[in-house]
């Protein structure tokens, strides 16, 4: 384990956002002693408000916070036509496609193609204030410009990440009663196109769906089927429409997006976020944690199918008027040097990805940043899961070539944006940790039963104390669980306060290192995957009579599925690579590639209280090879534990 702490750039920190640590501690400080105060000068600065708010936070109704009450100002204002006067012409995105094909699109021209868009969605489609508009989109300008057309209109958007299933796009399709989907006939992955209009057309096929209107983006021209009255070409419809469309004033608290995540249940959970406190959050850690210049030119590889993408391509990077760039392709193809050659000839100078992404990097191209010149690189980030101490000595060394900072960036879906992180020329770094709260985040981890906070070398739940302004606002159509969810579990001084589902640890200095869920939820390659859903989705395959799913640790998804599955008694394994291939078809169907089993283990039973609970914590450690060391003489029947020991043994 590495032990070192790194000093931030002095070159850097001298031109730093928040230099050093007296200048973290004045805002922390700052926010502690009067946090409406703290919150209200950033508001003031930083947000275009079309009508002054009245109030700065209402707890009246906690959990239920309401921020800037009273104001109203549209976000993609804030991301577009404020920036028209000094940066028309500056590039706003900046694509590179698959097959490496580029565009750059200059905050002039993205203003013209997000009004054209929202002209579309209101007069072609009818799509009013308040409606929801399901995007299921590859990774081009275009999808942009649809979450920007709908901010514009007031429309919610819901982005559906373009690798779930028909099933699982139909679910949140439903869930959230979307009126139109927008998608593209398909796109291109490793130079070979891949579709996703047949998936929407799939998810649409069954009873009654709530969708009147697909518009279909023409991205790679592949036949695709057209219904006739309900499906219309992106391309062809937008030549007609005029480059200006008045932005609805949105209150303060109006509803922006919903984004669908996992959850310890087998259903997602549509995670709300509004609009005057995400972007001021999205628009701010912007600045502070990648530290982004005029000058710079900006790179997060996520997809806009997950927060990560939503925050960090999108609104966070436009609201501050950067150039961002948005990459359809595979960051290891054509090799492993691709990420390496487009920093280069980008002059990307925040380069923003995931453990994984690293891990891979890594194992397939050790010294391809060493082909490049990649000098332009002044902070690199992670998101989405624990990095492991050699991804991040290589990310350092070999990538920041022991110059730029290592932002490992901790927060979620339902937190908007970052809430523990380095800030680049501030905090002194410590590897694979977040280090400390940001200014503003009253983070802290508490005792789950007293609800105290913990000591240096304690660990506990990680909680956040005091609302803050790109907190989920609700789980869509489902109050009761969003209380039950966040504000169930923690209480501080008898008071509910939210706890993010993960565990964590101060060390001497209080630093914060997160060691991972607490709940039933697992983290595969960065994204998010409740256990419950996955087996919710093997349970659907006819032979299956229970099956119980944990995490596994994989070097280079962090987390790989393990599924104990049992069969019903008449329907015994004949050919296990056949069954687990069934399976899989099932998983696929159901929820998409992402949720693949790496371990399907058919079982005699599974271990259960005489309550019928599954002990997962038996069946973690087992999938682990490690020795149970729990109590098992309660449970129902002690000896299947060792029969699935045992089994397993076989496998190996
Ligand atoms: O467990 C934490 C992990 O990812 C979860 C959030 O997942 P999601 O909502 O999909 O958002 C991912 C992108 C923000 C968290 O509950 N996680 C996120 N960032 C880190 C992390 N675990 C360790 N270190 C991180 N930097």
């Amino acid at each position: 384990m590495l032990k070192e702490i790194y000093q931030p750039n002095p070159e850097f920190s001298a031109n730093a956002a928040i230099k050093n640590m007296d200048e973290y501690n004045a805002l922390m400080d700052k926010a502690k002693e009067d946090y409406e105060g703290f919150w209200k000068s950033f508001a003031d600065e930083k947000i275009d408000w079309f009508k002054p708010y009245t109030k700065v936070l209402d707890e009246s109704n906690a959990p239920f916070v309401r921020w800037f009450e009273g104001g109203k100002l549209n976000v993609a204002y804030q991301c577009v036509d404020r920036h028209i006067e000094k940066r028309k012409n500056k590039a706003a995105i900046i694509f590179e496609g698959d097959r490496g094909d580029k565009q750059v699109i200059t905050y002039l021209e993205l203003y013209y193609n997000v009004n054209r868009f929202a002209n579309l969605l209101k007069e072609d489609f009818g799509v009013k204030k308040g409606d929801r508009v399901v995007i299921y989109m590859p990774m081009i300008p275009e999808a942009a410009y649809a979450m920007l057309a709908c901010a514009r209109i007031g429309a919610i958007h819901s982005i559906v990440f373009g690798g779930f299933s028909a099933e699982a796009l139909r679910d949140r399709i439903e869930d959230a009663e979307a009126k139109v989907v927008i998608t593209a006939d398909g796109a291109y992955r490793k130079e070979k196109p891949y579709m996703l209009k047949p998936v929407v057309d799939e998810a649409l096929s069954h009873g009654n769906s709530p969708v009147q209107k697909v518009l279909v983006v023409e991205r790679n021209n592949e036949d695709v089927e057209w219904v006739a009255g309900r499906d219309y070409s992106y391309n062809e419809l937008i030549k007609s429409k005029a480059a200006k469309c008045d932005p609805e004033p949105m209150d303060s608290e109006d509803p922006l997006f919903l984004l669908y995540t996992s959850g310890s249940t087998g259903k997602p959970k549509g995670v709300q976020h509004n609009q005057a406190g995400y972007i001021l959050w999205a628009q701010m850690t912007m600045e502070w944690v990648f530290d982004v210049k005029e000058n710079d030119t900006y790179w997060c590889t996520a997809d806009i199918g997950w927060i990560t993408g939503h925050t960090y391509i999108v609104y966070g990077p436009l609201a501050m008027g950067a150039t961002t760039v948005m990459f359809e392709g595979v960051i290891t193809y054509p090799d492993a040097g691709r990420p390496w050659k487009m920093v280069e000839e980008y002059k990307i100078n925040q380069f923003y990805t995931a453990p994984t992404a690293i891990r891979v990097l890594h194992k397939t191209g050790e010294n391809e940043p060493n082909n490049y010149d990649i000098s332009s690189l002044k902070v690199l980030g992670t998101v989405g899961e624990p990095i492991d101490p050699p991804a991040w000595k290589w990310y350092y060394e070999v990538v920041g070539q022991s110059k730029c900072a290592i932002v490992d960036t901790y927060w979620q879906t339902e937190t908007g944006g970052h809430i523990v992180s380095p800030l680049p020329g501030a905090t002194p770094i410590k590897p694979a940790c977040a280090t400390l709260p940001l200014p503003g985040i009253m983070a802290e981890i508490l005792d789950p039963q007293t609800g105290a906070k913990v000591g240096a070398g304690e660990s506990g739940y990680m909680c956040i104390t005091r609302p803050w302004p790109s907190q989920i606002r609700g789980v869509w159509g489902d109050p009761e669980r969003f209380k039950k969810s966040y504000f169930g579990d923690v209480k501080k001084d008898g008071v509910p306060v939210y706890f993010t589902g993960d565990g964590a640890n101060y060390d001497e200095n209080g630093y914060i290192t997160i060691t991972g869920r607490t709940d039933d939820v697992i983290n595969v390659s960065g994204h998010r995957m409740g256990t419950a859903e996955v087996e919710a989705a093997i349970k659907k395959h006819p032979n299956v009579a229970e099956v119980a799913v944990v995490g596994k640790p994989h070097e280079i998804k962090g987390e790989g599925i393990f599924a104990y599955v049992v069969l019903k008694s008449d329907n015994s394994v004949a050919d296990e690579v056949e069954e687990v291939k069934a399976i899989n078809k099932v998983i696929q169907k159901e929820i998409g590639n992402i949720a693949i089993c790496d371990d399907i283990v058919f079982a005699p039973g599974l271990p259960k209280t005489r309550s019928g609970k599954i002990m997962r914590r038996i069946l973690r450690a087992i999938a682990k090879s490690e020795a149970v060391t729990q109590d098992i003489s309660t449970l129902e029947d002690p000896s299947v534990v060792e029969k699935i020991e045992n089994m397993i043994k076989c496998k190996c």
